[in-house]
């Protein structure tokens, strides 16, 4: 690293409160107005904390980082949280100590990370924010962080919905299996689809109002994982046995759900009609089996994407606050097409 006194050292200090003036658009007096730039070097290290590595879709994730990190050349220092958001907040922490250029990185949880995204920008290294978001309340995207990368969780929830009011004629008796607490897509995931069910698109009502048939019956999270979807699910069926629906916030989820339901001696796909969110091979696999309904993609590949944002940023183009990922729907009718081009 260059001993000068570079931009980002000229932050650094000011955001160690020596008072140092700094021109332009970066400080406005009391705090800084963008996040801190980050300068055109002929390699980079990226700091990169994983949530956990315990399903496909996670490793699948990172292995598209360090693929991209590799084809540059760049340094990929990676940490795994392993489910645990404490520990995620201590790696980040470590990898603004370790002085990283500039940290690219999914929270576990929205509310729980933001702050240790405040504390990067305090010590001037830029935050790129792929897959999960961080509360915009606490840390907000362009002031404090370069931008979230990621998909429209919301509307994945919506087509999950929209899809299983079709499939069932509107009449379900419904087992939501939510992701992990406190985490985004698990919150914006439930809302798009119970709001669909409620005559809601984004805030505004449907032209054909509530799905009267259409009742969720009991909710509970798995935390994304496919041992929990299993025993929440073998849980909820024995006080639900009148179940006709599964709504699982992931793929993972939906196949441990299958499993439970198998296991029980029902037929899923014939009288529980699932659907679920991620893309995988395995539930392409399920769908064209028969057993899983449709899926709604959430692309993992965030390697390419992420660090041709953060070249737009070296080179000071204007980066939106949200660089939106489109999702395709996966159902009986295109499955056998994409299977095994996944994770
Ligand atoms: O944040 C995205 C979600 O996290 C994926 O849908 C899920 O499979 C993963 O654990």
């Amino acid at each position: 690293m260059s001993r000068i006194l570079t931009r980002r050292s000229v932050l650094r200090l000011s955001a160690a409160g020596t008072g140092l003036f700094v021109a332009g658009r970066y400080f406005t007096g009391t705090t800084f107005a963008a996040p801190p730039p980050l300068e055109q070097q002929d390699t980079y290290t990226i700091g990169f904390a994983q949530t956990d590595l315990n399903n496909p879709w996670r490793i699948a994730e990172s292995k598209s980082m360090q693929d991209e990190a590799a084809a540059r050349g760049y340094t990929l220092v990676e940490t795994n949280a392993n489910e645990d958001t404490a520990k995620q907040i201590a790696d980040v922490k470590s990898l603004i100590a370790q002085g990283v250029d500039i940290l690219i990185f999914p929270p576990r949880e929205s509310q729980a990370l933001a702050p240790v995204v405040m504390e990067a920008k305090a010590a001037g290294i830029p935050v790129i924010l792929i897959d999960r978001d961080v509360d915009h309340s606490i840390a907000a995207p362009g002031e404090d962080y370069v931008t979230f990368i990621g998909s429209d969780f919301i509307d994945q929830g919506r087509r999950a919905a929209e899809w299983l009011a079709e499939a069932t004629g509107g009449e379900a008796r419904i087992i939501q299996l939510e992701g992990t607490t406190g985490a985004d897509p698990a919150i914006d995931r439930q809302q798009g689809f119970e709001d669909y069910l409620a005559g809601m698109v984004q805030g505004s009502p449907t032209p054909d109002g509530p799905i009267a048939g259409m009742e969720i019956i009991a909710s509970q999270t798995g935390n994304f994982t496919r041992d929990q979807g299993r025993e929440v699910m073998q849980t909820l069926l024995q006080a639900n046995p009148d179940v006709t629906a599964v709504y699982a916030h992931n793929d993972e989820m939906a196949i441990g759900a299958i499993a439970a339901l198998q296991e029980a001696g029902r037929a899923p796909g014939e009288d529980v009609t699932l659907v679920s969110i991620d893309g995988s091979n395995a539930a392409l696999d399920a769908i064209v089996d028969g057993t899983l309904g449709a899926t709604v993609e959430s692309s993992p590949f965030f390697g390419p994407i992420a660090f041709a944002t953060m070249d737009q940023y070296i080179a000071g183009e204007e980066i939106p606050d949200w660089v939106k990922v489109e999702d395709r729907f996966f159902d009986e009718s295109n499955a056998a097409e994409f299977q095994g081009t996944q994770y």
